[in-house]
Order: C-alpha cells, then sequence, then structure tokens
C-alpha cells in the first residue's frame, strides 16, 4: 500500500539519526530485553513528527479501505528501527492482550526505509495461516492488523532501516 518518495524518506532520516539510539526491549514499559527475540537499534521520534503523521494517514486509509473498520483514535510516535548483521526480531504481535490496556493497538504500519540493494535477509514477513513475506521498496509501507504474528529474518549483511507507526483505540470488547 502507498510508497513515500526516496527524498522524502531522506529528510527524515537525517533527522531521526539525530536521535539518541536504544537497544531494543519488549513489553508494555520496555521491561524485557531479549537478544535472542529482538536484536534491533531503536530511535524513538519526538511527538507528533511530522514523518508519523503521513504513516498513520496512510494506516487510517488501509483501515477503511480493506474494511478492518478498527476504532482509532490516536496513534504512537515513529519508531525507527535499525537492523545491522544478525539483526533480527522474532514472531511477535504489537499488542499486549494480557495487559487490560484501556487503548491498545489496532493497525501497524511500516515503511522500509533503505533501498533493498543495502542489505541481504532482514525481510518482514507476516503469517496467517501462512507466512507472507513483504516485497517493499525503500519509501514503501505496508499496514497490517496488530494482533497478525509477524518478525523480521536476520540480516545477513547491511543494515535494514524502517520506520513503524502504530494506530491506537479504545480496547477491543
Ligand atoms: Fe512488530
Amino acid at each position: 500500500m502507498g510508497n513515500i518518495p526516496v527524498d522524502v524518506c531522506d529528510a527524515a532520516i537525517r533527522e531521526f539519526m539525530e536521535i539518541a539510539p536504544q537497544e531494543a526491549a519488549m513489553g508494555t514499559q520496555g521491561e524485557h530485553e531479549d537478544k535472542s527475540q529482538r536484536d534491533t537499534v531503536l530511535r524513538f521520534a519526538p511527538s507528533g513528527h511530522w514523518f508519523g503523521g503521513i504513516l498513520a494517514q496512510h494506516g487510517k486509509i488501509a483501515n477503511e479501505a480493506t474494511g478492518w473498520g478498527y476504532e482509532l483514535t490516536s496513534h504512537e510516535n515513529v519508531q525507527y528501527g535499525s537492523y545491522g548483521p544478525n539483526g533480527h526480531y522474532g514472531w511477535h504481535t504489537d499488542t499486549f492482550p494480557l495487559a487490560g490496556l484501556p487503548m491498545e493497538r489496532k493497525v501497524s504500519v511500516v515503511c522500509l526505509m533503505s533501498d533493498p540493494s543495502e542489505y541481504e535477509g532482514g525481510d518482514l514477513q507476516i503469517r496467517l495461516y501462512q507466512d507472507y513475506t513483504a516485497d517493499l521498496k525503500k519509501g514503501d509501507m505496508i499496514a497490517f492488523p496488530s494482533i497478525l504474528e509477524h518478525r523480521v529474518i536476520p540480516v545477513i549483511s547491511g543494515t535494514r532501516n524502517s520506520a513503524v507507526v502504530w494506530l491506537n483505540g479504545p480496547r477491543m470488547k
């Protein structure tokens, strides 16, 4: 679904690279750190960053066009992730179904921020009955329900960068 021009991606990347990196952790408060499950360097864009607005807009369009029809009331800040050699993120969902939070993630939007020629491996896969491998070029976006399992397979060489936004809404009833 949709793509963002490469020069627009590059403008955002220049801004993201000014942000101090963090090693990825998992959980509602980032309380779990397990490199066997995830090895990613993350940068969190400030609230309201313009690039997140673009991704969120595409996520809303996907939510309507596909008929998912989730109630969406906000979106989180852009998470810019860099997967270097052996960087990966094992099968997971973006939701926290056991946490009982009043708001939850409904739609995940991923934008590939590297040219596929810059890395080997690092495919994004989504699993629903069978595995689907996203075929993305730099600037291409994919949106999917946050409850679906997905992963990033290990990078063999180079660096794969991606930007992610989650669209949130009230807990499903
Ligand atoms: Fe994810």
